[in-house]
């Protein structure tokens, strides 16, 4: 039989409906009259590397012990078949740490470069590889501070990338993946992990070893993708990226924020340490619905009393911390959590007080962040 190339078109559409199925002959034989599409452009996606177990290697093989941050950017493109299909990566390594080590100078570093990056009419979007200890950290912080509708992805990995069974390539197929797709334009920084899309500011790790450990506990994941087709059936309703009011313009520094973390017969040490130590805000990670000892509740209301800024927040891992139940925040002077972890307040009150350290103003921030 001929090539259909090589056959005049009104031929190709004869053929088209003698073979095709019955109930397919007559929509398939209008669609060679239309032009054909072009093939879409792949989107352009940069990887900004910054190490953590999904760049982990192991000194022993099969043995469950690693180093974390090890491995390249270059490495782990690599070992993650099919990129290329889903877009132009162009890839940069910004640091080569565990996570644990995440610090502010590279904060800075990282938001800067996605910043240039996210402003420039040749990236679409941006997957940053990340320790998962404190990925939810860095990805509240530059939910906070880009200000862009174009996708910024955080993608980590429980098992390093020498492991049996790693699922660092999987992620990253699926961040990759997340970035490309234009629906997840508008939706604030998001972070792919184990099939699962959330926004930022909700997910928290839950669990120390196990592949299912990020949940926004609060508010559900926004989504899911499964190698790399992604489904959104959750939208968020807080301030962000583009609508953010924060910005690290002419900053060069965060201003310093502790968190006192609450137990059976805990003193107020901890609470004066910190302001001893030049503490702007400290949060407490509270029991139960954000609360402590007399002695530390005293000693916060005294750091309150000293212009320092009292956050309360909840150790049990899920809830709402809401002003004025168990303890009266108005005349305490404390401003209350909701729905943030300590480790989330304590970023949304560092960049909260390169604004003010209005109290009133600051519980404003926490209720629209
Ligand atoms: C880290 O956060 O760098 C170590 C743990 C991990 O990435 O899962």
């Amino acid at each position: 039989m001929p090539k259909r190339s090589m056959i005049p078109l009104a031929l190709a559409v004869l053929i088209a409906i003698a073979t095709a199925p019955c109930a397919l002959a007559v929509p398939q034989a209008i669609a060679p009259t239309a032009a054909p599409a072009a093939a879409p452009a792949l989107a352009r996606i940069v990887i900004l590397a910054t190490g953590g177990t999904i760049a982990g290697a192991q000194p022993k093989e099969g043995g469950p012990a690693y180093k974390s941050g090890t491995l390249s950017v270059e490495a782990l493109v690599k070992a993650t078949p099919g990129l290329d299909a889903l877009a132009v990566i162009t890839s940069e390594q910004i640091a080569s740490i565990a996570s644990q080590d995440m610090s502010d100078f590279v904060w800075f570093k990282l938001a800067r470069r996605a910043k240039q990056l996210l402003a420039s009419p040749n990236v679409d979007g941006i997957v940053v590889t990340h320790g998962t200890d404190t990925l939810e950290e860095t990805a509240y912080f530059l939910d906070l501070v880009l200000k862009s509708e174009k996708p910024v992805v955080l993608v980590g990995a429980m098992r390093p990338a020498t492991s049996l069974s790693a699922d660092g390539p999987l992620n990253l197929y699926n961040a990759v993946a997340v970035a490309a797709d234009v629906t997840a334009r508008g939706r604030g920084v998001l972070v792919v992990l184990n099939d699962e899309v959330h926004a930022a500011r909700d997910v928290q790790k839950t669990n120390s070893t196990s592949l299912q450990t990020f949940v926004s506990v609060n508010r559900g994941k926004l989504g899911e993708v499964y190698y790399g087709k992604v489904r959104y059936f959750n939208v968020r309703t807080d301030r962000h990226t583009t609508t953010s009011e924060f910005s690290l313009d002419g900053l060069e520094a965060l201003p310093r924020v502790d968190i006192v973390y609450a137990h059976e017969g805990v003193d107020g040490t901890m609470v004066r340490t910190a302001v001893a130590a030049g503490a702007k805000g400290i949060v407490l990670a509270g029991v139960g619905d954000g609360n402590a000892t007399k002695d530390v509740i005293d000693a916060l209301a005294e750091a309150a009393r000293k212009g320092i800024v009292v956050v309360r927040s909840t150790r049990v891992g899920s809830g709402i911390v809401r002003r004025n139940i168990e303890l009266d925040d108005d005349a305490l002077g404390f401003v209350a959590a909701l729905e943030l972890n300590p480790q989330k307040a304590r970023v949304l009150l560092r960049m909260a007080l390169t604004k003010t350290g209005d109290i009133r103003e600051i519980q404003r921030i926490f209720e629209q962040y």
